[in-house]
């Protein structure tokens, strides 16, 4: 075995650069053994190290006569050592790692070209775990020229991956397993899933998982965490950006987390920093009152500002003073407030329970979340409401308007605008010589008053107190007036209901009208005759129940258990669908009350999928009618809220509404009987207006008739009832209104009141009289608004008596103060039913006709009701003049060709008025 060196040889490559070589090439000589050793290595980190040898070989075949020694392969040893120095150099202490065999040899040609053959080969070794290592290289027998050897290891290189910084990761030796490196966040930075990835065999980084994000101050840039600029701020951690200070807050700061609040404004506890800084709310305003027998209502306006907040609520604080108002206390508990004095979300509330004869403030202040956080006092809006008008007389100057030798006429004005409203007056007199003997009463609401029964020729003495909801105030000044000489009238002319009235008593000679007229001045003015001093009771009307508006309580659901029962639905039994509402089905069935006998009921349906302001508006109506209890108005059984579907369950009305139940039975009843109705009608009606409830809708579809044709008012709720009603129309003001059953003034300026349901009850009155004609017919809604205006009024329906005619007259007064009240309705036809006679008069005298417009020819008349259609049957059968029609029965009517019996009615009915009016014109000399 020859030992030779490699030999160090600098060659040039083919563009002329030297190359340093290891040659050696004893291809002729048999055994060769030459070897090669490289310098100690420093293994550094690796496990596993790749060494590349890029070298050329000469092929065997091109070299003559080398055949049995030439070789075409060397071998690669390596010698793990910790020592770095001082090794002798012993081949049997090498391992060997493979044989190096050429892809390309070269040959002498190649040579002659100067072309290089370079081969690369790259051979593992591992694992290596010693400080370092050698390498050799055994040559036996080939010719080889190592141009290079180049020893390396893989690693996955330090990197930052979704905010972490990974670091340099050798990879395992085992090259089908990864290794997995936690990352670390990098500054102002955190984890929020552990980030990972994961180090391959070729020093790749895979699978990347987890990640950090900026903190809260700091915004992700570039893949750094950069802190928020002054005037932005970043309150969570997250990969979001900074944000600008909400409204009224500010940061000075870089990396703010928060803004802080202006001087003066604040956050609450559980507002986000991402919300604005708010402030406490400015005071209430316009806080107005409302004040009856048992509740004082106090209503007031949002604040002008509510601090930038929606968690408004109001707080009333009560202090009862003494007549002088430096005396205050608070009121303690003897007041309720409905629903609560603290923490209010809407703008009222109700106080029950107060006394007469205090002063009370009420204290309003809004409040919100941040109200506790300021340290300024708190606004408050106040209001003093006097409960006491004893000692101060609420009437000024008493005037005599004009005096009879029987009666005189007196007005006044309240001596100052009063705080609470005056609900009627009562006037003390008696006869000027004789005090000791004994004096009268009589009450009014309005501040005038007709005395009559009085002696002719009299001096008498009057004065008057006002009533207000807490009580009588003091009485006024005495006032002296006389009566006049006999037969005369003195001071004629102020209150023109009154003296109209007289006068046309006077002048129409009709006993009927007298009796009316004469009616309804005396009733209401109750005449007592006291033998003692006055009564001068605090407590007004005891007893009696008013009406409470369930919109006053916060809670709908409150108010509809304040005022219904809950009914198991179990005890019901639905039995037909009898109509459609607007909130659904109306249906017929049975209901069980425990230890009595089933009943028949209706029971309204509130529809699936409803919004919560239609479930509180359909309960509104039984929150209503759970309040009444009378013969005339529908029965509220009660409700079912927890379940589904919700059910207001009434007393079933076995003969349905009665404007259809009329049109049906048409002509059917007796006079007396539809006097009946309307009694009953009033009577409801009365019970109502006692109750201060305003009905709005009273139509006689809006009436309910049972198996005994008892009567009675339904359709309660308010403004729901006219969005509900068909009838209902818009008006120029936007309000929804039954024109033809409205009154005028609720038409124009929405002035409903007990009055205006006096009006509609007249409009039932004539519904009724024409079993169920529409009122006006098919006039069109202006027309009847303009002719309501012109003074034109309904005729008599066919058949009606004058003293109902004059009723329905005496509802549609113009001026609502002279339209009688539900209570002399009630007395006036209670009368007419004990004294049936009275019913007997049909229009026919001309003293029982207002003045209605006139017509010139029968097609204006015919034009006026609607029946122009009806021209040539008039003027073809020689109709051609009003006096001509004056005297046609409805079966003239008939005969001219006119078929429908409703148009008959009308042209009949109307033909009664013409009749009357053209009397009235040839009186007066006028000839039409
Ligand atoms: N339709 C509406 N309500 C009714 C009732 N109470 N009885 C009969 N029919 C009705």
């Amino acid at each position: 075995v020859t030992v030779k060196p490699w030999d160090a040889i600098t060659e040039m490559d083919e563009h002329n650069r030297p190359i340093h070589t290891f040659q050696v090439c004893h291809v002729m000589e048999p055994n060769q053994n030459n070897w090669l050793r490289s310098n100690w290595i420093f293994r550094e980190a690796a496990q596993k190290v790749y060494v590349e040898m890029r070298f050329t070989l000469r092929d065997c075949n091109s070299i003559p006569w080398v055949s049995g020694t030439c070789k075409e392969t060397f071998n690669l040893f390596y010698m793990e050592s910790d020592e770095a120095h001082g090794m002798k150099f012993k081949p049997a202490q090498y391992t060997k790692i493979d044989t190096i065999a050429a892809d390309e040899s070269f040959t002498q040609m190649d040579l002659g070209d100067r072309i290089l053959k370079l081969n690369t080969e790259v051979r593992e070794v591992g694992p290596v775990n010693k400080k370092g290592f050698y390498l050799a290289f055994q040559d036996i027998g080939a010719c080889i020229a190592l141009v290079s050897v180049r020893v390396y290891y893989k690693k996955c290189p330090f990197t930052f991956r979704n905010l972490a910084t990974f670091p340099d990761t050798i990879p395992r030796v085992d090259s089908s397993s990864l290794v997995e490196v936690r990352g670390a966040c990098v500054k102002n930075a955190e984890e929020r899933d552990p980030p990972k990835l994961y180090c391959g065999a070729d020093g790749d980084w895979l699978v990347p998982l987890g990640r950090c994000v900026c903190s809260m101050g700091y915004e992700e840039v570039d893949g750094s965490c950069i802190a928020c600029r002054p005037g932005f701020y970043k309150a969570f951690a997250g990969n979001i950006k900074c944000s600008k200070c909400p409204p009224h807050s500010y940061s000075y700061d870089d990396g703010s987390q928060l803004c802080y609040c202006e001087k003066g404004y604040f956050r609450a506890e559980k507002d986000p920093p991402t919300m604005a800084c708010t402030r406490p709310p400015s005071p209430p305003r316009n806080v107005v009152f409302n004040i009856n027998e048992t509740s004082l209502f106090l209503e007031w306006s949002p604040p002008s500002d509510t601090g930038g907040r929606k968690d408004l609520t109001y707080n009333v604080l009560c202090k009862k003073c003494g007549a002088d108002q430096q005396q205050c206390e608070l009121c303690g508990g003897e007041l309720r407030f409905v629903p609560r004095p603290q923490g209010l979300i809407n703008a009222s509330v109700t106080v029950l329970d107060f006394t007469a004869h205090a002063n009370y403030t009420f204290e309003i202040e809004s409040q919100n979340g941040v109200s506790d956080m300021s340290s300024f006092p708190r606004p408050v809006a106040a209001i003093t409401i006097s409960t006491d008008q004893g000692g101060v007389s609420l009437v000024g100057m008493v005037q005599k308007d004009w005096a009879s030798q029987n009666s005189i006429a007196l007005s006044w004005q309240d001596a100052e605008p009063p705080s609470l409203p005056v609900l009627e007056y009562e006037i003390k007199y008696y006869e000027k010589e004789h005090e000791e003997l004994s004096y009268s009463s009589t009450r009014t609401k309005v501040p005038s008053v007709i005395v009559t029964g009085l002696k002719p020729s009299t001096a008498y003495m009057f004065h008057i107190r006002a009533r207000t909801p807490t009580g009588f105030s003091s009485y006024s000044h005495k006032f002296e007036f006389s009566t006049g000489d006999e037969g005369k009238f003195s001071n004629m002319a102020v209150d023109q209901g009154h003296v109209l009235v007289i006068i046309t008593a006077a002048v129409g000679g009709s006993t009927l009208l007298v009796i009316l007229t004469l009616f309804f001045l005396i009733t209401g003015r109750t005449k007592c005759i006291f033998s003692g001093s006055s009564d001068s009771s605090t407590v007004p009307f005891p007893g009696i129940k008013t009406y409470i508006d369930p919109d006053t309580y916060e809670d709908p659901t409150q108010a509809v258990h304040e005022f219904a029962k809950e009914i198991d639905p179990c005890r019901i039994r639905i039995e037909r669908v009898i109509g459609a509402g607007e909130f659904g089905e109306v249906c017929s069935g049975r209901l069980r009350i425990p230890g009595k006998r089933e009943i028949p009921v209706a029971i309204k349906t509130l529809k699936g999928g409803y919004v919560d302001r239609q479930r509180r508006d359909f309960l509104r109506e039984a929150s209503i009618m759970g309040q009444f209890d009378h013969p005339n108005i529908i029965r509220l059984e009660g409700v079912v809220t927890k379940s589904r579907p919700v059910m207001i369950v009434v007393e079933y009305m076995e003969n349905g509404s009665l404007d259809s139940f009329l049109r049906k039975h048409d002509g059917h009843f007796t006079v007396i009987q539809l006097v009946g109705m309307l009694r009953g009608i009033a009577s409801g009606m009365k019970y109502l207006s006692d109750m201060g409830y305003v009905h709005r809708d009273l139509a006689a579809r809006n009436i309910l008739v049972n198996s005994n044709l008892v009567c009675k008012v339904s359709d309660f709720g308010l403004s729901r009832v006219l969005e509900d009603d068909p009838e209902a129309a818009y008006t120029t003001t936007g309000g929804k209104i039954p024109i033809r059953w409205t009154a005028p003034e609720a038409i124009a300026y929405r002035k409903f009141s007990s009055a205006s349901d006096a009006w509609s009850y007249g409009i039932v009155m004539w519904e009724v009289m024409s079993y169920g004609e529409r009122p006006y017919w098919e006039m069109s809604n202006q027309d009847v608004i303009l002719s309501i205006e012109e003074g034109y009024r309904l005729p008599a329906p066919m058949g009606c008596p004058v003293a109902l005619h004059q009723l329905m007259l005496h509802c549609w007064q113009k001026e609502r103060n002279h339209r009688p009240k539900f209570t002399d309705i009630v007395s006036f036809l209670d009368k007419l039913i004990r004294n049936p006679s009275i019913l007997i008069t049909l229009p026919e005298s001309p003293g029982d006709v207002p003045d209605y417009p006139m017509f010139i020819s029968i097609g204006d008349w015919l034009d006026s009701i609607k029946m122009s259609q009806y021209k040539n049957n008039f003027v073809a059968a020689g109709f051609t003049t009003l006096d001509s029609v004056t005297s046609m029965t409805i079966e003239d009517v008939r005969q001219i060709g006119v078929t429908l019996i409703g148009h008959q009615r009308r042209i009949v009915s109307s033909i009664q008025t013409l009749r009357l009016q053209l009397l009235q014109a040839h009186e007066k000399g006028f000839h039409v």
